[in-house]
C-alpha cells in the first residue's frame, strides 16, 4: 500500500510518498520564502501561482526519488483545509484530477490532523489516548486525542497563534522570515535574567492562551529602548521565547492532569523549537509523563504527514467525492471519526 500526499495549504508546496511497510520513500518540500519575503508576509495570490508552477515538477521528482511509477500508487491524499483557499485549490484539484485519471481514491485530509499524527512516523511514538499541543503559524490548540478522528478541544489561543507571535516579533525586530527560527537563534545569545516578560492567562484555571499582549510588550520595549546593540536584541528575544514556552508548558501540564494521561504530543512548526522541547522534557519527566515530537522537517509543513494521515483514512474508506471543494476554515473537532 503506497499513498502519495500533496500539501499546498500555505506557502510550501510539498509532495511525499509513504509506503505502509517501507515507510517514507520520498518527502519533498519547496518553500516560497523568497516569493513572499519582500512583502513581509504570505501574499495569497502569489502563493497559489507558485504552487501551480511547482506542483507537477514535484510530483515527477517524488516518483523518481522513490523509483516508482504512477501505477505503483494506491491513493492520493491531499490537504483539504484549513488554509488559503486559492492555495488549497491547487493541491485539491491536482490530487482529484490525478486520482480520477488513475482510477484510485483521493483522500481529503485536515492539515492539523496531519501535524498531530506526524510524531507517529517516528520510532519513539506515543500511544492513545494522548494530549496534543498543536502550535503552528495559524493555530495554538490543546486537544484530548482518544484516537484518530476523536478529538476534544481543551483550550486554544484567544488571539494570536504562538507561531504568529514569533513571526510578528521577528518582523518588529527586523529579522527574516520565517520568524520563529530567527527569534530562537537570536535568543541563544540572550541573557535570560535581563528582562521578565508577562505570562498572559498563566494563572487562569483553563487551557487557553493569549499571545498578542507579548507582541505588544516587545513593541513597547523596542520603542522605549530603541536598541541598536546585538546583546539587547538577543536579551529581548530570549525573554519573549521564555514567556511563550512557559505558557505552553504550564497549560500542557494542566491538560495532561485534566485528562489523566501521561503522553503529550507537540506538533506544528513551533514544536521544532529546541527550548520548548527541552523545558517540556525536563518538566514532564518530573511528573512521570513523556513528550513526543517529530524531527524538525516533519514539524513544519510537509506532505509526509498528509500521506501518513491518508493511510488511516484510506483504510476507513473515507474517500473524496468528485467535487473539488477545499475548506479555508475547518475546525479539527469536525473531522470524521475512524
Ligand atoms: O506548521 P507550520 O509549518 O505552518 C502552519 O501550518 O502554520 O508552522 C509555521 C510556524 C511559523 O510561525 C514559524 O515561525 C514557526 O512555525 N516556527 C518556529 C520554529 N520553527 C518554525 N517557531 C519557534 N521556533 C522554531 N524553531
Ligand atoms: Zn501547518
Amino acid at each position: 500500500m503506497r499513498i502519495l500526499g500533496i500539501e499546498t495549504s500555505c506557502d510550501e508546496t510539498a509532495v511525499a510518498i509513504y509506503d505502509e511497510s517501507k515507510g517514507l520513500l520520498s518527502n519533498l518540500v519547496s518553500s516560497q520564502m523568497t516569493v513572499h519575503q519582500p512583502y513581509g508576509g504570505v501574499v495569497p495570490e502569489l502563493a497559489s501561482r507558485d504552487h501551480q508552477r511547482k506542483i507537477c515538477l514535484l510530483l515527477d521528482q517524488a516518483l523518481q526519488t522513490a523509483q516508482l511509477d504512477w501505477a505503483d500508487i494506491d491513493a492520493i491524499a491531499f490537504t483539504e483545509g484549513p488554509g488559503l483557499l486559492g492555495a488549497l485549490l491547487v493541491g485539491a484539484a491536482t490530487a482529484q484530477a490525478l486520482a480520477y485519471s488513475l482510477k484510485i481514491p483521493a483522500i481529503p485530509i485536515h492539515h492539523l490532523e496531519g501535524h498531530l499524527l506526524a510524531p507517529l512516523l517516528e520510532d519513539q511514538h506515543p500511544t492513545f489516548p494522548f494530549v496534543g499541543l498543536l502550535v503552528s503559524g495559524g493555530h495554538t490548540l490543546l486537544m484530548e486525542v482518544k484516537n484518530i478522528g476523536q478529538y476534544t478541544l481543551l483550550g486554544e489561543s484567544l488571539d494570536d497563534a504562538a507561531g504568529e507571535a514569533f513571526d510578528k516579533v521577528a518582523k518588529l525586530m527586523g529579522l527574516p522570515m520565517p520568524g520563529g527560527p530567527a527569534v530562537a537563534k537570536l535568543a541563544e545569545q540572550g541573557n535570560p535574567k535581563r528582562f521578565e516578560f508577562p505570562r498572559p492567562l498563566l494563572h487562569q484555571p483553563n487551557c487557553d492562551f493569549s499571545f498578542s499582549g507579548l507582541k505588544t510588550h516587545v513593541r513597547n520595549l523596542y520603542q522605549k529602548l530603541q536598541p541598536t546593540d546585538a546583546q539587547t536584541k538577543a536579551d529581548i528575544a530570549i525573554a519573549f521565547e521564555l514567556a511563550v514556552v512557559d505558557c505552553l508548558v504550564t497549560k500542557a501540564k494542566r491538560a495532561l492532569s485534566l485528562c489523566g494521561v501521561k503522553h503529550l504530543v507537540i506538533a506544528g512548526g513551533v514544536s521544532a523549537n529546541q527550548r520548548l522541547r527541552q523545558v517540556l522534557t525536563t518538566q514532564l519527566t518530573e511528573i512521570g509523563a513523556k513528550v513526543f515530537y517529530a524531527k524538525p522537517a516533519l514539524c513544519v509543513d510537509n506532505a509526509a504527514m498528509i500521506a501518513y494521515a491518508g493511510l488511516y483514512r484510506y483504510r476507513a474508506g473515507q474517500y473524496a467525492s468528485l467535487a473539488v471543494a477545499p475548506k479555508a476554515r475547518w475546525p479539527l473537532i469536525d473531522v470524521l471519526p475512524i
